[in-house]
């Protein structure tokens, strides 16, 4: 186990949840009492915070008030309740008496999507510490604060041996010591953020210490992510074919030589770049026989349609390739991580496409395809994978939205790990992110939007 996950259940979002403190008193107006529909989330928090207490010492749920807030298939819940609890027995002989119950206060934050419940939060005090809404959360930003929450007394102390542990793991230097106390705070808030991520995640992905750890989220979007993948298709593209064949259990296009090393995007938003040339190496492969690393920075710097570091689009990068007759090894225009004056040469161009082709949003039909045809570029919405580290990735729909699209990648193969079923997600971030550079999606549920912009380059 990581040594931060503990930290969890200091932050409430564990089972037992930690006593608030005091808080103001806000408006009370907008709570209505108790509904069926608010009684169901209750019950899920009553469960929540009974598992693995002594079948004498659970809790049983007194009066219950509630607001519910709703965005996309999911909704919101805030509840304040009672709880009744029996103070735990130690002695036999004073057991048998009747005891007086003990009530607590709580608060729970409750996610219902489609039915799937999800504590995102709960507080529990004596009743007479007056537990109060103080929080005015919204869907985008409904995490708890770390500021509001007691912390350990050794909170400080954990968060610099992890910080400088990670300086040791990546190498970092800072400047000045200002810059430094600043990435180390970052780097806390990071933490406390990607334990958040860890205990939403709906499949087995581990979160933590990356080697984006000392970035805000801001800044790794502006660095590493892909803003223009929003705005749309590009070029359209003929929808290609459909495969007839059903697709095999599991697929692997790594190890069937398809696949060239994971390279490394660097601070440039070029995901657009890399998730191209990883198609068209695996289209070239396997029409010629031949891996060869294809060069990016010929994109980068050539390919005007797009927007070099600022972003791009797969099918805006199949038609330049097509309009400047074809794409040049990676030793032959090797990678610089900025934009340059163009300085590609026809005589050197290595491989060709003739078209390009738009991908079913069917996953299983993106299988069948993948299996017959070969790695597939995708994009997806990026959420958590600043601070992913290995295991199948299944955030919820509501925080990794289909629309968000925001990175580009290659699809290189599927299976099943102990039954979860995966896609396996070549990535642009170096060998020293994620499973050795690759990212592992939840499969079969149209995850962070990994259906809506499948493609590939053909080659003739
Ligand atoms: C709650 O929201 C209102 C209006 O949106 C805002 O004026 C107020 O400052 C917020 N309160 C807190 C504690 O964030
Ligand atoms: C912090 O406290 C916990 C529990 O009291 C202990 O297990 C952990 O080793 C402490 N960490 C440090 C860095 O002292
Ligand atoms: C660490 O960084 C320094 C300066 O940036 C560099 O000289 C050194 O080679 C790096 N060491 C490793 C192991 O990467
Ligand atoms: C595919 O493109 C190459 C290079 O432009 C060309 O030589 C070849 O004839 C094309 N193939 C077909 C079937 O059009
Ligand atoms: C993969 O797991 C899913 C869900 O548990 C299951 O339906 C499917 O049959 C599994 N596939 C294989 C090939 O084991």
């Amino acid at each position: 186990m990581a040594p931060w996950l503990p930290l969890l259940s200091l932050l409430g979002l564990l089972r037992g949840a930690v006593s608030a403190p005091p808080r103001r008193a806000a408006d009370a107006q907008a709570w209505e009492p108790v509904t069926p529909e608010l009684l169901r989330p209750a019950r899920f928090a009553l469960e929540t915070y009974n598992r693995g207490r002594a079948a004498g010492a659970r809790a049983v749920l007194g009066a219950v008030s509630g607001r519910v807030r709703r965005a996309g298939r999911g909704s919101l819940y805030s509840l304040k309740a009672t709880l009744e609890e029996e103070p735990p027995c130690s002695d036999p002989m004073t057991c048998q008496l009747p005891v007086s119950k003990k009530t607590l206060l709580c608060t729970f934050e409750v996610l219902d999507e489609l039915g799937e419940h999800t504590l995102l939060r709960g507080d529990c005090g004596p009743e007479d510490a007056k537990v109060a809404d103080d929080r005015n959360e919204t869907f985008s930003s409904f995490f708890p604060l770390l500021n509001k929450d007691p912390l350990p007394q050794n909170f400080s102390t954990e968060m610099v041996s992890l910080f400088k542990h990670f300086i040791a793991t990546y190498n970092r230097t800072y400047e000045t010591e200002e810059e430094a106390q600043r990435r180390m705070s970052i780097f806390m808030n990071n933490m406390v953020r990607a334990q958040e991520i860890q205990a939403l995640d709906r499949g087995t992905a581990q979160y933590g210490v990356t080697k984006f750890s000392d970035l805000t989220e801001e800044e790794f979007r502006t660095l590493y992510l892909n803003p223009l993948l929003k705005e749309g298709l590009g070029q359209t593209m003929r929808p290609a074919k459909p495969v007839d064949d059903p697709a095999p259990p599991e697929w692997d296009w790594r190890k069937k030589g398809a696949v060239t090393n994971v390279k490394n995007q660097g601070m440039c938003g070029s995901c657009w770049a890399f998730s191209v040339t990883g198609n068209v190496e695996g289209q070239w492969f396997l029409r010629q026989g031949d891996l060869l690393s294809l060069s990016e920075q010929e994109l980068v710097d050539c390919d005007t349609l797009d927007k070099a570091c600022m972003g791009g689009l797969p099918s805006n990068a199949y038609s330049a390739i097509k309009t400047l007759g074809g794409l040049e090894t990676e030793d032959d225009y090797s990678y610089r991580g900025h934009l340059q004056t163009c300085s590609f040469t026809a005589d050197k161009v290595k491989v060709y496409i003739n078209d390009s082709v738009e991908l079913s949003k069917d996953e299983q039909k993106l299988a069948a395809w993948l299996a017959k045809k070969g790695p597939i570029s995708i994009a997806i919405n990026a959420f958590g994978m600043q601070f992913y580290r290995r295991g199948i990735s299944r955030p919820l729909r509501l925080l990794c939205s289909p629309w968000f699209i925001d990175h580009a990648v290659l699809l290189v193969g599927y299976g099943n790990r102990s039954d979860v079923p995966f896609w396996a997600i070549k990535n642009s971030w170096g060998t020293d992110w994620g499973e050795e550079g690759y990212y592992y999606l939840h499969r079969g549920s149209r995850a962070c939007g990994v259906n809506v912009m499948a493609s590939s380059a053909v080659v003739d």
